[in-house]
């Protein structure tokens, strides 16, 4: 295929090896510690079955629906992933690819493109912040994400400063000049169309984030950015009201792994959650978030929009979170491998493959849309749910009672 064009996200992330610098590459893989919960992420999906129907099916399928009111034509939105240096284009090209597609860019506030520019290329922009700075700062940067035409606010609050990897972290200059430029010639020279993307542009990665520009100043750095985070005292519930309450807008919660935690978003007005361990690169055993996903939305479903995020590669692991109860999923290394390995079009290719693989479910499991996805359909091993943080759970003799009544059984009747 000349056009760049690829079949799976497997193969888009092969790619993504092949193309970027070895240091590049390896920030995008991530997870952290032991790279247990970023390797149980994906690996979940796969202990989930299916039983689909071989007539009675649909020929015409709907997989339209509304994230925090916002309509799109799949449910697969863009994730928020602070990275920088993948591609020229960077949060412009996903951007635009998630428009070409009629769906909705989360845009991390440590991205490298300024707001207005990815707001111009997607009006359906979400903005992310984390709890940095002071309640002024946080205060300018939502203005001005309001101002440039966000539609809505992630809050991403699940980060604890894990860090350590058992394969090693790549080296990461604070910015890119000579002397940085020497000692990652190494690792760079052999990604030659890596390196021609950013020499046509006639830059160098910068590796600065523009929407945490103070007034009159210079975008920090990327380690700017996250020193002043570390030094940010963390929030409380009441700083989350604070927060959304600033917003007034479409607010998401996004991190939330537990029962009692997913209740308080709720108090504290959240449009929606996402279900979230922040892809495996925060703290390492916390479980796949597909396992806690139908507690939760069991829990508080009918008081705000659940959505998951989190080792999602396919258009199957769609359906799976679709019928254990989330309205839409969150996608991130999935349209970053296609982003590295074919920029606007990569990432087009990649939601083209979620949506395809989706539709497939849908027709196989016998439903016209995506609304009709129950938890009947699917199997999974006993124990598989975990519903953490839950007061008001099964006790520990009706637990005792269904982990003894065998090894597989269909999810919905369970729950
Ligand atoms: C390299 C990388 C950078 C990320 N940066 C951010 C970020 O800046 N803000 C945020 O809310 N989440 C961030 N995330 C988490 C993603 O939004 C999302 O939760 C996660 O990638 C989902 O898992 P998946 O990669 O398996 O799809 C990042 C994830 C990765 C892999």
């Amino acid at each position: 295929m000349g056009n760049g064009w690829f079949e799976t996200v497997a193969e888009a992330q092969r790619r993504a090896r092949r193309r970027l610098p070895r240091s590049v590459y390896g920030a995008l893989v991530a997870g952290s510690e032991r790279g247990i919960t970023v390797r149980q992420n994906t690996d979940a999906f796969s202990q989930i079955a299916f039983a689909p129907h071989v007539a009675g099916h649909h020929a015409e399928r709907d997989l339209s629906t509304t994230v925090m009111g916002i309509p799109v034509s799949f449910p697969v939105l863009i994730s928020p992933t602070g990275v920088q240096a993948v591609h020229p284009d960077g949060e412009v090209a996903v951007a635009r690819a998630a428009a070409a597609r009629g769906t909705i860019m989360g845009l991390s506030s440590f991205a490298s493109k300024p707001v207005e520019e990815v707001a111009e290329a997607n009006p359906d922009t979400l903005f992310q912040v984390y709890w940095t700075g002071s309640r002024e700062d946080m205060v300018r940067r939502m203005d001005r994400a309001r101002a440039a035409g966000a539609k809505g606010l992630i809050a991403t609050l699940d980060w604890s400063f894990s860090n350590g990897r058992d394969w090693g972290s790549p080296w990461i200059p604070e910015r890119i000049d000579l002397k940085t430029a020497v000692r990652l010639a190494p690792q760079v020279l052999p990604r030659p169309a890596w390196l021609l993307d950013f020499l046509r542009t006639g830059a160098v990665p910068d590796l600065t984030t523009p929407n945490l520009e103070p007034p009159g100043g210079k975008a920090p750095t990327f380690f700017g950015a996250y020193g002043e985070w570390m030094g940010t005292p963390p929030p409380s519930w009441e700083d989350v009201a604070w927060l959304r309450e600033q917003w007034g807008g479409p607010f998401m919660l996004k991190g939330i792994t537990r029962i009692d935690d997913a209740r308080r978003a709720v108090d504290v007005g959240a449009t929606a959650i996402s279900v979230s361990n922040h892809g495996g690169n925060n703290l390492d055993s916390t479980p796949a978030t597909i396992r806690v996903l139908p507690g939760i939305a069991e829990a508080v479903g009918d008081h705000v929009e659940v959505l998951l995020d989190g080792g999602v590669r396919r258009g199957s692991d769609v359906a799976k979170a679709l019928s254990l109860g989330a309205r839409a999923v969150m996608i991130g290394r999935a349209y970053l491998w296609g982003l590295a390995a074919n920029g606007q079009g990569g990432v087009e290719n990649v939601l083209d493959i979620l949506r395809g693989g989706l539709d497939s479910a849908v027709l196989g499991l016998g439903k016209s849309s995506v609304h009709e996805l129950n938890a009947d359909d699917l199997y999974a091993p006993d124990g598989f749910f975990l519903r953490l943080g839950d007061d008001k759970g099964l006790g520990d003799d009706e637990r005792g009672a269904e982990a003894a009544t065998g090894t597989t059984s269909a999810i919905g009747a369970r729950r």
